[in-house]
This record gives structure tokens, C-alpha cells and sequence, in this order.
């Protein structure tokens, strides 16, 4: 018999329930002056892939510099994490990240996938569980953003979060304080959190970084309307939105739309019909910002949401920054 993955609290895109609440998501952000989408509608099956490639561009530098500073820290972060603890990934896609850690030799006792794309994880998940049978796994299908219900069962000592690629930028600062604070209240004193975290820098970097020439990062943006389509059975043309994506100094952060080429209009269904929702030529949709910090501007939100004993590594050329933090006494 295969090695066996837990899974739980499977979210269910398809329930009628959850497609609801999506449809009333998804017409409160369309029907806004300024229409907008929210990026968790990136992530269905092909999204997730097309995530996995945007990983690899020459143009997105976060993934392989992330990866340069794990490689060069590991003594550190491995006495960071200490022994005997659960490692929780809060997103992890492909599991990637994590697998790569164990193969340099980071074991954690149980490990714990949690992702809002269900399908791709469950494959991940299963693929790792093959690799290293030893480590107890446990995949959560869960939108973590809104809320993480942990499995009942789950040692409350040394649980550490994982929370790499700098997706901490996808929410607005406000928002990042909130979700850490969240996080703190899920651990004790020796629980901890490693979270990597995208500097500010040069904003051609920036603009070439989520506007890759091959046109990856379009197609991942253009896949959003794909997959509100075939989720929620609205009807946009995806020949018709062109990808746009610049950063955005004063706000020091990357602003990502879906601009309209022509005049059209676009429906789904709602409670009596269907709503409709017209955009003139050039009108946006917005569909992520990814907001970079300072060192000291990420220290200070971190030890505003309740962590102390905070560590930083960063490249040589500081673009990118892994922070560990412990939850404040
Ligand atoms: C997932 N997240 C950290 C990515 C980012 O860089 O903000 C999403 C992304 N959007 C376009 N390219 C990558």
C-alpha cells in the first residue's frame, strides 16, 4: 500500500454554498467603480502551474533568490526550527519549498500542506509523501487567507509556519498585520514563523519582474477570467483583456490589472438571473498588488503583530529577505 496522506477540511469550490458566496465575492468586486477581482481566483489547477513556471523566468528573481539564501543560511534556520516540530506551509503550491528543505536535511516530525488550489496539493502532497514516507503529512484544503482551522489533534508545542515567496505582499500592510497577528495566536512561546519577504528595489526590476517577456505572467493573469468562467459560468472573452502590471513607488507596491481592448460587457449568474457589468475600452479590472518592504518596515510589522526575537537574512544585493520570528512572551 502507497504511504498515506491525511487530508482535511477539503475546501469545496464546487458546493453549492461556496458557489454562492463566491458569486456575491465576485459581483461585489465587478461591480465596484473600480472592478476587481481577488487573486485567489489565480489559483485553479493550471493557474497553479502557470505559478510554477513564473517561478522559473529569468525576470522573477524572488523564487531563485530565496532559494540562494535558504542554501547559504541552512546551519541557522535549521537551529531556528529546532528538533521535533511541525512545519505548517501556508501555501504551499508544489510543495516545492518544503521538499527542498528536507532534502537538505530540515525534519520536521509532521508536516502539514495547506492550499487553496485542492487538486494540485493533493497531487504534491502525495508525490512528497512517496519521497519521504517517514514524515507524517497532513494536506488542508483551505482558503488560509480568511481563516486556518488546524486539525484538532495537532501538538500545540513548536508548531512553525512556513510562509515563503513573499505572498505576505499580497495583502495590504494592514491586512499582513492582522494575518500575522492571526498567526502569533496559533502557537505557543515555542512555535516560530520563517517567512520570506520581497526588499524594494529598482522599479525596472520590479516591472520586468511581472511583465516577463516570454508573457508568462499575462497568461497567469489572463487565466483569472478562465477560471472565474468555467467556476462561476461568467462569460469573458479572454482574447479580449490584455495583461498590465507596473510598480508603484509611493505605495511600494507592484499593481497587476486585466485591461479591456474594446467596449464590451461581461455576466454571471446571480440570485435572479444574471448580472451584468459594462467596460468601456481601456477600462481595469484589478487583480493583485504584491507589496515589497523595508527590512525595518517588515521588523516593525512583525513585532507588531505580536513577534519578538526577530532574525534576518538577506541576499548579497538585498533584494529579497527571510525573517524568523518567535511569538512575543
Ligand atoms: C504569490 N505571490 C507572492 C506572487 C507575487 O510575486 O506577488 C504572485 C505573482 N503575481 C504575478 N507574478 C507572481
Amino acid at each position: 500500500m502507497p504511504p498515506q496522506v491525511r487530508f482535511q477540511q477539503i475546501l469545496d469550490w464546487d458546493s453549492p454554498r461556496q458557489k454562492a458566496r463566491l458569486r456575491q465575492e465576485l459581483a461585489a468586486g465587478l461591480l465596484q467603480p473600480q472592478a476587481c477581482i481577488a487573486p485567489k481566483f489565480f489559483y485553479d489547477k493550471l493557474g497553479s502551474r502557470l505559478f510554477e513556471a513564473i517561478t522559473e523566468l529569468p525576470e522573477y528573481y524572488p523564487t531563485r533568490t530565496e532559494a540562494a539564501i535558504f542554501a547559504e543560511h541552512l546551519s541557522a534556520i535549521r537551529q531556528a526550527l529546532g528538533e521535533d516540530f511541525t512545519l505548517i506551509d501556508l501555501g504551499c503550491g508544489s510543495c516545492g519549498k518544503a521538499g527542498r528543505l528536507f532534502h537538505a536535511g530540515v525534519r520536521p516530525a509532521r508536516y502539514v500542506a495547506v492550499d487553496i488550489s485542492v487538486d494540485f496539493m493533493r497531487d504534491s502532497l502525495q508525490q512528497l509523501k512517496r519521497e519521504l514516507p517517514a514524515v507524517e503529512m497532513i494536506g488542508i484544503g483551505a482558503d488560509f487567507t480568511h481563516e486556518l482551522q488546524l486539525p484538532d489533534d495537532l501538538p500545540a508545542a513548536r508548531r512553525m509556519f512556513f510562509y515563503p515567496g513573499s505572498s505576505i505582499g499580497n495583502f495590504s500592510p494592514p491586512e499582513a498585520g492582522r494575518f500575522l497577528r492571526r498567526l502569533a495566536a496559533q502557537m505557543d512561546a515555542s512555535g516560530g514563523l520563517l517567512i520570506g519577504v520581497d526588499l524594494i528595489k529598482d522599479a525596472a526590476l520590479l516591472d520586468a519582474a511581472y511583465d516577463d517577456a516570454l508573457g508568462v505572467t499575462a497568461a497567469f493573469n489572463r487565466n483569472l477570467l478562465r477560471h472565474v468562467n468555467a467556476r462561476l459560468d461568467a462569460d469573458f472573452d479572454i482574447g479580449d483583456w490584455r495583461h498590465v502590471a507596473f510598480y508603484n513607488a509611493a505605495e511600494a507596491r507592484i499593481e497587476m490589472y486585466l485591461e479591456a481592448r474594446r467596449a464590451l460587457s461581461a455576466s454571471w449568474p446571480d440570485s435572479t438571473g444574471r448580472s451584468l457589468r459594462h467596460f468601456a475600452a481601456g477600462e481595469r479590472i484589478h487583480t493583485e498588488n504584491s507589496y515589497k518592504y523595508s527590512p525595518e518596515g517588515f521588523t516593525a510589522l512583525l513585532a507588531s503583530a505580536g513577534f519578538a526575537d526577530i532574525q534576518l537574512w538577506t541576499d548579497p544585493r538585498a533584494w529579497f529577505a527571510l525573517f524568523f520570528a518567535r511569538r512575543a512572551g
